[in-house]
C-alpha cells in the first residue's frame, strides 16, 4: 500500500519539535525552543517549558507541514515521545498527538526519547548497520549502546553514567564559569579561544578497574569548581577552562566509544544527542574512528538536539516495521529504560 506520512511531535524538555518523515526520507520540520525563559534561573522550569509547549505546539507542527509543502491531511500516521522526560511537558506533547490522531483518523505511536535520537541519524545517514556501537550523549543521559534493531528493541545496555550526564556536566560548568545556559554551546564557543592544556583536568573512570564503558562526570564538576576558587583574586581565564573541560569530555567519551567497537568487533560508531553537537567531541571522534578504522556517523548538530523529526524517524520505523499502534488510552513514562 501507500506509505504513511508520519509526524513525529517531540516535547520531553525544552524543546517543542515537529516533523515529517516517509519511507527514512526528512520531508520538513519546525522547532520552537523555551530555552531564553530558563536562561536566568540557569535550567529548565518545569512548569514554565510546559507553558512553553501549550503555546507552540499548533503553530509548530503547521510550520513543519509548511517546511514540508504538505496539508494537515497528507498525515498517516501521528508519532510522540512518552518518555523520558518531564511529565508535564511530556503531557502537552501526547495529549495534542492524540487529539490530531483521532480527529484525522491515523494510528498513534508512543517513541522513547532515546531511540528518537539514535533514529536522527537515519534521517542523515541511511539506515542503521547492524550492529553498531552508539553512543548517546544528551542533558539527561549518557550511554554506550550495542544496537541491532532498534525498531524491534534488539538494543543492549554496555554501560551508562554513575552520577551526572554529559550534557549535565557541561552545563553546571558552565554556571560555574559565569557562561550562559544552555552550558553546552557556551562552553563550545569560549573554548575556541582557550588551551586545553592549560588545566589538567580529570579523566573520571579511566583507570585500570574501571569499567572500561561506565562514565562518570560529576567529579569533573567539582574539579572546575576548585580550579575557579584557585582564581579568586585574579580573572578566571574563561577559555582556558571551557578549553580544558570540553577537552576531557570529549576525551573519556570518545575513549570508552572507540573501544566498545574494538570489543564486540563492530566496525560503525554511532554518536547521537545535544553533545553530539560539540565540536571537539565531533573533531576527536573522528581522529580515534579513522585510526581505528571504524566508520563513525554523527547527525548535523541540528539533528543532534531535540527535535522532532527524530520523534517521527522512529515512528517510520515502527510503521514499517508493522509494529501496533498505541491505544488512545496510553500514558506518558517518564523515566522509561531503552
Ligand atoms: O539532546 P538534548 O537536546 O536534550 C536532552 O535530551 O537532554 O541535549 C541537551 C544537552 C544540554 O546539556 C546542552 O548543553 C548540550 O546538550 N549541548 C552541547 C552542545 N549543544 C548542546 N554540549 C556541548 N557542546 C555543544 N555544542
Ligand atoms: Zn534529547
Amino acid at each position: 500500500g501507500a506509505q504513511r506520512i508520519v509526524l513525529g511531535i517531540e516535547s520531553s524538555c525544552d524543546e517543542t519539535g515537529a516533523g515529517l518523515v516517509v519511507g527514512g526520507r526528512l520531508l520538513g520540520q519546525a522547532v520552537a525552543s523555551s530555552m531564553d525563559e530558563h536562561a536566568r534561573f540557569g535550567g529548565v522550569v518545569p512548569e514554565i517549558a510546559a507553558r512553553a509547549h501549550v503555546q507552540a505546539l499548533a503553530p509548530v507542527v503547521r510550520q513543519a507541514l509548511a517546511d514540508a509543502e504538505l496539508g494537515m491531511g497528507d498525515i498517516g500516521a501521528v508519532a510522540v515521545t512518552t518518555g523520558p522526560g518531564l511529565s508535564g511537558t511530556l503531557q502537552v506533547g501526547l495529549s495534542g498527538a492524540k487529539a490530531l490522531a483521532y480527529a484525522l483518523g491515523v494510528p498513534l505511536y508512543g517513541v522513547h526519547h532515546l531511540a528518537g535520537h539514535v533514529a536522527a541519524d537515519t534521517l542523515e545517514h541511511g539506515p542503521l548497520p547492524n550492529p553498531c556501537v552508539v553512543l548517546i550523549v544528551s542533558g539527561g543521559h549518557t550511554s554506550l549502546l550495542l544496537v541491532r534493531d532498534l525498531a524491534r528493541d534488539a538494543v543492549t545496555h554496555l554501560g551508562d553514567t554513575l552520577d551526572d550526564a554529559a550534557g549535565e556536566c557541561f552545563d553546571k560548568v558552565a554556571r560555574v564559569f559565569g557562561l550562559p545556559y544552555p552550558g553546552g554551546p557556551a562552553i563550545d564557543r569560549a573554548a575556541r579561544e582557550g588551551n586545553p592544556r592549560a588545566v589538567a583536568f580529570p579523566r573520571p573512570m579511566t583507570g585500570p578497574r574501571d569499567d572500561p564503558y561506565t562514565f562518570s562526570f560529576s567529579g569533573l564538576k567539582t574539579a572546575a569548581a576548585r580550579w575557579a576558587e584557585r582564581h579568586q583574586s585574579r580573572p578566571l581565564p574563561v577559555s582556558d577552562g571551557a578549553a580544558a573541560l570540553q577537552e576531557a569530555i570529549a576525551d573519556v567519551l570518545t575513549r570508552k566509544a572507540v573501544a566498545a567497537c574494538g570489543a564486540h568487533e563492530v566496525r560503525t560508531l554511532v554518536v547521537v544527542g545535544g553533545v553530539a553537537a560539540n565540536s571537539r567531541v565531533r573533531a576527536l571522534a573522528e581522529e580515534r574512528c579513522r585510526a581505528a578504522g571504524i566508520t563513525l556517523r554523527v547527525p548535523p548538530p541540528r539533528l543532534c538536539t531535540d527535535n522532532g523529526a527524530m520523534i517521527a524517524a522512529v515512528g517510520d520505523l515502527l510503521v514499517r516495521a508493522g509494529a501496533e499502534p498505541a491505544p488512545l488510552d496510553v500514558s506518558i513514562d517518564p523515566s522509561a529504560p531503552l
